[in-house]
Formats: structure tokens, C-alpha cells, sequence
């Protein structure tokens, strides 16, 4: 009999070792490395054989793509707009998505509220490895959700999970968490990096083979990633993180991986006393502002997935008390900072050197794109002649480094959605401004060309 193969993987970004070290080479974490068993023949027959009655889908055939027989399953409404939308517009069956999230992020409430309100017209399987049964059924009994034709298993056996599966014959299948869950041919504990890998492994294949769309509940570290080996992230369609701003009222599900839809998307929910409720108009609590507005503040509306999303940035430029500025961002790129900081410079004339220069997104929103240039430095300047910006104008748009300001993308979308939330004045790049008129309903548009022009509307 072969010997079995061993290999060393670091938890934390699955780099794999001959031999057992203290730092991993790759990442440079301390203490990560674990011990990893190749599963060898013997692991796959285990679940294989619980999975046998359906054909296989490697029958070592080749065939032309055009060839291939394309079933149109549709997909199944979750029951929640902002879900469905994470995920490419519903739960596609036989995929398998991964809900990553840090303890008390709300991955159990989600998943249970889902289930729920699919149980009507999909058959569902719930299975809890971390919480007792009564527990589950005294949360959902709380949250006043339909239980009747749900079905729930307290389980932590992948090989017990998928030959009940295999009984029930659930459209949608959940199991909370994959890290507590194990496989019998794998010799290590749960969690481990071993188990994780396998029993994610062993449900990929379930999943694909049964058409059941399998969800994975996955806890992240305190680094903020994904325990258990990236290899997690690598093997499920679609990886989507929820997550808990600045504000803990609110919970935003971010997709990361999506094999049938768009990444970028987001969905915002509310955790209430009586779980989480979906946020249909996000732009409205972003832009929750005050009144009278101080200098450096300005909204813009950043492009999120497939919809346009209004969020409020604020600049602060003080004079600095010591001999070496900061430059610091909370939610957009810092070294996109610097560089704005170096075009303002070189082609407006202004001197922010010796002053310390602060940037927030307010709601803990990540800015990603280059669309905030424009409101960035109309903060900054705003916030350095303390000249306060009009309450009702956004701004966006991209500053390359000779200057010229340049258009981005969806540029229409984003000043209709700022007309209906009521915006009376945009500032925007000359190739986003609608031709040949000056005005989108109520708001008034102002193209600009290049940074002096900004400069000059300070
Ligand atoms: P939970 O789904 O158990 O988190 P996870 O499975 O991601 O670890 O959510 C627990 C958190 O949500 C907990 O901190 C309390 C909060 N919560 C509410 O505020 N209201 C509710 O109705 C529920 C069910 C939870
Ligand atoms: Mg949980």
C-alpha cells in the first residue's frame, strides 16, 4: 500500500511546505503552519459511495462546447431583494456559496431567515453544527418566522449530512459551520486545515452532482480572513462576506467570487430586535446628513456592482505641528492620496506640504474606484479655504496626473440617482455631462476639464 502523503499548509494563506517550520516563507505569520494528510483514494470513495445513483459528471468524454446540453433551471428567488442581488439575481441550483463573516455578524440569522421564507415553496434543509436544535427553533420562534415545512438536523458528520441529503432531497441545503464539521477518512480535528479543505471539497462535489445548491457558513479570523486555507475560497461559486461597519445597526453583504453574476455587488441590511431586515434605499442612510454643513464635507455617488450608491466624504486639512505631515484615509486608497495631493500641487499651485491631511467615507462604505478624485480634493479644498460646499451638491470623477479630469463609468446613472434624492448642483468631468443641456430636472450640471477649473469653483 502507497504511504500516505504529507504536506505542511499555512492557515492562513495555504502556501504549502515540505517540512514543518515556524514562519510561514510565503506570508511571513508566525505558527500557522499545520500538518495536512493528502486525502488519498480512500476519502473520495467514502462519500462517493453515499452519492452513487447519480451519474457521475467525469465520464472522460470530449465533446464541443456548442455541444453541451444546457438545462435552463431557473434559479430560485432567496425571498430577499438584497440577497438575490448579491448573488447574481437568486440561488443558483447546484452552486455552492460560501457566507463568510466575523462572530455575531449575523451568518446564522441570514441563512435562517432564508430558509424560512423559502420553506414555503422549496423544500430546504437546515443543518446546525454549532447551535443545539432548540436553540434554532427558539430564535426562529422568536423572530416570529414560518417553521412548519422546514426540516433541521443537529449534524456534524459530512458523511451523515450528505446521506440525509440524499433522503430529504432538499432544493437548498445549509450548513453552519464548515468549520466545525468533519469527514471520518480525514484524521485531524475540525477546523483544521485538513478538515476544512476535504469537507468543503466533499460538499462541492455533492453539490454538483445533486443540482442541491449548498450554502457554507465560514468564520473569519481576526485578520480578516477566511479560517482554513484560501483553498476554501478556491473550490465554492460564489464567496460573499457579511459584514458590520463602523455602525452595527447595519450589515453589508459584499460578494468577493461570483462565478454567475457580478462581483462588487452589495446588499444592506438592518439587524433589529427581530433580525435582519433589507435596506431597499442604502443611499438614504450613507447620506443620513446634518443640516448645516462645515467645510470639507461633499457627497458623491460611488458606482457599487450595478447600482449607485450616495455616500458623504469628508477631507480635513490642518497645519501640521510636527516636522513630518500625515496623510491618512479611513475607506479610500492612501497612496491614491498622496498623488492627488501631488497633482494639486504641480498643476493647481497649491501647497498642502506642511499641513496633516485627514480623509473619511462616512458609514465605514469603502470606496474603491477612482470616482472619488474629484469629491476628494473639492473636500480638501473646501476644508483648507474653509469654504463650506452647498449641502445639495455632488461631485464625481477621475484626476489623471496631468491634470485633466476624466469621465467614469455610468456617468448618466449616477447623476439621475443624485437628481431623485434631490441634489440641485453636480460637478462632474466634461465627457459625463449630458450634451447640449445644462440640467438634469431640478439639478444644474457643472462640467470641468482639468483640476484648475475645480480649483477655480472653490
Ligand atoms: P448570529 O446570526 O448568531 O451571528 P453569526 O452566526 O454570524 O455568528 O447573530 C448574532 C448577533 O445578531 C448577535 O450579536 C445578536 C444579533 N441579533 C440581533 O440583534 N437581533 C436578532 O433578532 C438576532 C437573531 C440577532
Ligand atoms: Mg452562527
Amino acid at each position: 500500500m502507497a504511504k500516505a502523503k504529507t504536506v505542511y499548509v499555512c492557515r492562513e494563506c495555504g502556501a504549502e511546505f515540505s517540512r514543518w517550520q515556524g514562519q510561514c516563507k510565503a506570508c511571513g505569520e508566525w505558527n500557522t503552519i499545520e500538518e495536512l494528510k493528502l486525502a488519498g483514494p480512500k476519502a473520495e470513495r467514502s462519500v462517493a459511495r453515499g452519492m452513487s445513483g447519480f451519474a457521475g459528471q467525469a465520464d472522460g468524454k470530449i465533446e464541443n462546447l456548442a455541444n453541451v446540453q444546457v438545462a435552463q433551471t431557473p434559479r430560485i428567488p432567496s425571498g430577499y431583494g438584497e440577497f438575490d442581488r448579491v448573488l447574481g439575481g437568486g440561488i443558483v441550483p447546484g452552486s455552492v456559496v460560501l457566507i463568510g463573516g466575523n462572530p455575531g455578524a449575523g451568518k446564522s440569522t441570514l441563512l435562517l431567515q432564508t430558509v424560512c421564507k423559502l420553506s414555503d415553496t422549496t423544500k430546504v434543509l437546515y443543518i446546525t453544527g454549532e447551535e443545539s436544535l432548540e436553540q434554532v427553533a427558539l430564535r426562529a420562534h422568536r423572530l416570529g418566522l414560518p417553521t412548519a415545512s422546514v426540516r433541521i438536523g443537529a449534524e456534524t458528520s459530512i458523511d451523515n449530512i450528505v446521506s440525509l441529503a440524499m433522503k430529504e432531497e432538499p432544493s437548498v441545503l445549509v450548513v453552519d459551520s464548515i468549520q466545525v464539521m468533519h469527514l471520518s477518512d480525514v484524521d485531524s480535528a475540525p477546523g483544521s486545515v485538513s478538515q476544512v479543505r476535504e469537507a468543503a471539497a466533499a460538499l462541492t462535489q455533492f453539490a454538483k452532482r445533486t443540482g442541491i445548491a449548498v450554502f457554507l457558513v465560514g468564520h473569519v479570523t481576526k485578520e480578516g480572513s477566511l479560517a482554513g486555507p484560501k483553498v476554501l475560497e478556491h473550490c465554492v461559486d460564489c464567496s460573499v462576506m457579511l459584514e458590520a461597519g463602523n455602525d452595527m445597526r447595519f450589515r453589508t453583504l459584499r460578494c468577493h467570487k461570483n462565478r454567475f453574476g457580478a462581483v462588487n455587488e452589495i446588499g444592506v441590511f438592518a439587524m433589529t430586535d427581530k433580525g435582519l431586515h433589507e435596506i431597499k434605499n442604502p443611499s438614504a442612510i450613507f447620506l443620513n446628513r446634518q443640516e448645516t454643513v462645515a467645510p470639507g464635507s461633499l457627497a458623491t455617488c460611488v458606482w457599487e456592482g450595478t447600482r449607485p450608491l450616495l455616500v458623504e466624504l469628508q477631507g480635513l486639512v490642518d497645519i501640521s505641528q510636527y516636522g513630518n505631515p500625515r496623510r491618512l484615509s479611513l475607506g479610500t486608497d492612501a497612496n491614491r492620496l498622496s498623488m492627488l495631493l501631488s497633482v494639486l500641487h504641480r498643476h493647481a499651485g497649491i501647497q498642502l506640504a506642511d499641513q496633516d491631511v485627514f480623509v473619511n467615507v462616512v458609514g465605514g462604505v469603502k470606496i474603491d474606484g477612482t470616482s472619488a478624485d474629484v469629491p476628494l480634493i473639492l473636500a480638501l479644498l473646501s476644508s483648507f479655504t474653509e469654504r463650506p460646499v452647498e449641502r445639495t451638491t455632488i461631485a464625481f470623477g477621475e484626476i489623471g496626473l496631468t491634470g485633466e479630469i476624466r469621465p467614469v463609468q455610468s456617468g448618466l446613472e449616477r447623476l439621475n440617482e443624485a437628481e431623485k434624492q434631490g441634489f440641485t448642483r453636480a460637478i462632474v468631468p466634461f465627457d459625463n455631462a449630458p450634451r447640449n443641456k445644462n440640467r438634469i430636472g431640478n439639478m444644474e450640471i457643472t462640467p470641468v476639464k482639468n483640476i484648475q477649473q475645480l480649483v477655480e469653483l472653490v
